[in-house]
């Protein structure tokens, strides 16, 4: 262990752990001890108690974590290939025509894949559904995030009326929790209704059918779709704009990607996940993403149910006495464990693991021993242990097959101002929980004619 590896802050409990190797002993070994998750009013008053992410580890998180494993285990995950075939190439035609809306697209894409593959629902951006979908994810980004700090303070401000000095925050919560509840329920009716009528059938539709006489189950199923609609939204969209943004930052490892699918599978077809293993370039670009761009930078805290040692040192479960004097402490930290934040920022760019670390470089994948087919396991931007993301299959592939699709058929490079020069792109990331590029303009033409009669060819299959 490094200095540094391991950062104790006394006065919140908190341990940060910026090696992979201690979150992999700590998150991934002992799970027993750190798949809990911090308590926080604000998630309890805004009605986020039916979102996993959020839950103790506990009963109910095991039932909820079991649906999530049955729909997204990596043994079916086959199932959805076709939905996202067809989504992928969605993406593609947005992007040629209104390449300025390239953040609008990749959410587009990664919200109408989760209502397809659930939901069985081909819902468009400016569907009523989906327009209050995007609104509530976002919302919900800003309060769960940050919190509400004053009602963190002093919870007893949860009673009170919302005119009462400092209780702004009742109404925010009041209207996301309804903008939940219509998260909940609006793509659930359609799809358990589509399955009535005979319109169409759905992975939640069947749920529902094969658990008729267990209300219990229902609610889990519908709180998973809810789940699932948030927690991919602003994850693959992270990812995939990054991809975008920096292949169009470094064209020579476009042209080295485009070589490779061009050699490997030719000109007139795109490819397909079974071409997947024969592109260890493609591979090694999709793993440098993840590395150098993980979407969540510092992970989804777990908190530890006991007290622990490691490597010598005591991780307390319960709250350090030295902090009860200061003046800023939390109540709820009373209630819960030593918070473990999963630096997943300082993991990826470990100068003992990567050599120049803030370099994109896909080359460093394929000179690695291990090569560029790491398991899905093993890329840190997913999470650890027990709380590890359950969509991690659908979000690996999604991904890899957007990439796979934009360099066989897309050029990305800098847009032209009227005199010809090229628009600087700043390559700038927000720096919110969720971290993703600033919108920026670009060029997005298809490679050539050949390209354009594969995107439109193919488009008239689907
Ligand atoms: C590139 C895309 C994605 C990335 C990088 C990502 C990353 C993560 C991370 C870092 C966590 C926290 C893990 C931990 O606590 O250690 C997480 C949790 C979670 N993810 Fe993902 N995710 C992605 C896509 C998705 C998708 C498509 C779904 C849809 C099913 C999903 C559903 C969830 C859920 C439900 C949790 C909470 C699990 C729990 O607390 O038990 N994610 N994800």
């Amino acid at each position: 262990m490094f200095p540094g590896d391991l950062v104790y802050i006394r006065e919140r409990n908190m341990l940060i752990t910026n090696s992979s190797q201690v979150a992999i002993d700590l998150l991934g070994k002992r799970t027993r001890v750190y798949s809990d998750r911090e308590e926080s009013w604000t998630t309890k008053l805004c009605g986020g108690e039916r979102i996993i992410t959020f839950f103790q580890h506990s009963n109910k998180w095991r039932s909820h974590r079991k649906i999530f494993n049955e729909v997204f285990r990596r043994s079916t995950i086959n199932r959805f290939y076709p939905a996202q075939y067809a989504k992928v190439l969605d993406l593609l035609h947005s992007l040629v025509a209104t390449p300025e809306h390239i953040m609008q697209h990749t959410m587009a894409l990664s919200q109408s894949l989760m209502y397809v593959t659930l939901y069985g629902l081909h819902i468009n951006y400016d569907d009523p559904i989906a327009r209050g979908a995007a609104e509530t994810v976002d919302i919900f980004g800003r309060v769960f995030l940050g919190g509400f700090p004053t009602l963190e303070r002093y919870p007893w401000l949860r009673f009170m009326p919302s005119f009462f000095p400092g209780c702004g925050f009742k109404q925010i919560a009041n209207d996301l929790g309804k903008k939940l509840d219509d998260l909940d329920i609006l793509p659930f009716e359609r799809a358990v209704n589509n399955l009535k009528t005979g319109t169409g059938t759905s992975v939640i539709a069947e749920l529902v059918l094969r658990n008729e006489e267990k209300p219990a189950v229902i609610k889990i199923i519908k709180e998973m779709g809810t789940a699932s609609l948030i927690a991919a939204s602003d994850t693959t969209m992270s990812s995939i704009s990054s991809f975008l943004l920096i292949i169009t930052l470094h064209p020579d490892i476009q042209v080295k990607g485009q070589a490779e699918i061009d050699r490997v599978i030719g000109r007139d077809r795109l490819p397909t996940f079974e071409d997947r293993q024969s592109l260890p370039y493609v591979e090694a670009i999709y793993q440098e993403i993840m590395r150098i761009s993980p979407p969540v930078p510092l992970g989804i805290s777990h908190v530890a149910s006991e007290d622990d040692s490691y490597m010598g040192y005591h991780i307390p479960k319960g709250f350090s006495p030295f902090s009860l004097m200061l003046f800023d402490v939390k109540l709820s930290m009373f209630l819960s464990g030593c918070t473990v934040v999963p630096n997943i920022w300082a993991m990826n760019r470990d100068p003992n693991l990567y050599s120049e670390p803030d370099k994109f470089i896909p080359e460093r994948f394929l000179d690695s021993p291990s090569g560029p087919f790491k398991s899905v396991n093993d890329i840190y931007a997913y999470g650890f242990g027990r709380r590890v993301c359950p969509g991690r299959y659908i979000a690996d592939t999604t991904v890899w097959l957007t990439i796979a699709y934009v360099l066989a058929t897309l050029d990305l490079r800098k847009a032209k101002d009227n005199e010809g020069n090229d628009i600087d792109i700043p390559g700038d990331f927000t720096k919110t929980f969720f971290r993703h590029p600033m919108p920026y303009i670009s060029s997005i033409l298809p490679r050539d004619a050949q390209a354009r009669d594969l995107i439109s060819a193919t488009a008239e299959l689907k």
